[in-house]
């Protein structure tokens, strides 16, 4: 049996020796010390053994037992270790290298151009509303006080969803639903899409944005659209901006004007941005007509009130000296990235 044992730890020493991987180091192990292995098969021989040798061959057994259990430990931190070096040549990491770089998203520049609009008109204590985008011809057009036979009603001018029902050519139609369920006073500004028939190009796209605004009470007057736009104008673009009122005409105001800002590139004097006039037109304004009051029930001999309406990409455009509406709607990243 002595000789036995001697023959599992030389032929166990030198397997151990051999082995090239973990996974093999451990078939060895089960195959000499495991409980179907070569030593636990002798072990069991130890019975048939007198009681005075019984003893001498129990050590000597678990002698191999331990000796070959240190050089399977010893082979298998060499191991270990060998996987560790190729793995320190292999997966060097250069932390000089750039990080990778993550893209934030962030507003439209659209969006940011009504946030700053929405942000001024709501300290000034306007309220938010909206109203949908497929709306009637009535709210569109004929609430409006708008002639049954004005050329924006036509197929070339205004998307017909079906008879009587159009996507809305403005935001107007708003101040119509706005006034049948409020009471005056009425404060409310709306943003919103609108669509027209336009071919696209450089200041034309069949959909744009607007923010309607519209005012009633006791006593308002022109004068107060002056200051609420003289405010709005400063605090859109610069404390030195002014408006300038021209006459104008709309069916649902009366009177009527059309506002431009004094340019806020060249203080006035003129630039590129203005075309040299020193004045760049911003919207549409006036005094809710008398008809367009009654139409939604609103008594005009006790109240009166003004409205306004202004393009939201025309807004972001200048803001953000945007050169062409398109690039609005295109959404290429390289411009949208720049803001
Ligand atoms: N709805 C008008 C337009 O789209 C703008 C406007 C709004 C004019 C309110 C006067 C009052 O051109």
């Amino acid at each position: 049996m002595l000789d036995k044992l001697k023959e599992i730890e030389k032929a166990a020493s030198l397997e151990i020796n051999d082995a090239n991987s973990m996974p093999e180091l451990e078939a060895i192990r089960v195959k000499f010390l495991g409980k179907k292995g070569h030593l636990t098969s002798i072990l069991r021989g130890l019975g048939s053994l007198t009681a005075e040798e019984r003893p001498i061959a129990g050590a000597a057994a678990n002698e191999t037992r331990q000796k070959t259990e240190n050089l399977i430990e010893i082979k298998s931190k060499q191991l270990w270790e060998t996987l560790l070096n190729v793995k320190l040549k292999t997966e060097k990491l250069d932390i000089t290298l750039p990080g990778i770089h993550k893209e934030i998203g962030h507003l439209h520049p659209l969006r940011s151009a009504e946030n700053k609009m929405v942000e001024i008109f709501v300290r000034m204590g306007f309220d938010v509303v909206e109203g949908p985008e497929v709306e009637s011809t009535h709210n569109n057009f004929d609430a409006l006080n708008s002639p049954a036979d004005h050329p924006s009603r036509d197929m070339t001018d205004t998307f017909y969803i079906s008879e009587g029902v159009v996507l809305r050519t403005q935001t107007s139609p708003v101040q119509i639903r706005a006034m049948q369920k409020r009471k005056p006073p009425i404060r409310i500004i709306s943003p919103g899409r609108v669509y027209r028939c336009d071919a696209p190009d450089g200041t034309h796209s069949p959909v744009f944005h607007q923010l309607e605004g519209l005012v009633i009470d006791r006593h308002i007057t022109l004068g107060d659209l002056k200051g609420t736009l003289d405010l709005f104008a400063q605090s859109m673009f610069g404390e030195g901006t002014k408006t300038r009122l021209r006459p104008h005409n709309f069916p649902f105001t009366e009177p009527s004007v059309e506002v431009d800002f004094s340019c806020f590139a060249c203080g006035g004097k003129g630039c590129r941005l203005c075309k040299s006039e020193g004045w760049i037109e911003m919207l549409g304004a006036g005094m809710v007509h008398p008809n367009v009051l009654a139409g939604c029930g609103i008594d005009p001999d006790i109240y009166s009130g003004f409205a306004f309406g202004m393009g939201i990409d025309r807004v972001a455009m200048l803001k953000y000296n945007i050169r062409d509406l398109r690039l609005i709607f295109e959404n290429d990243v390289r411009l949208i990235g720049q803001f």
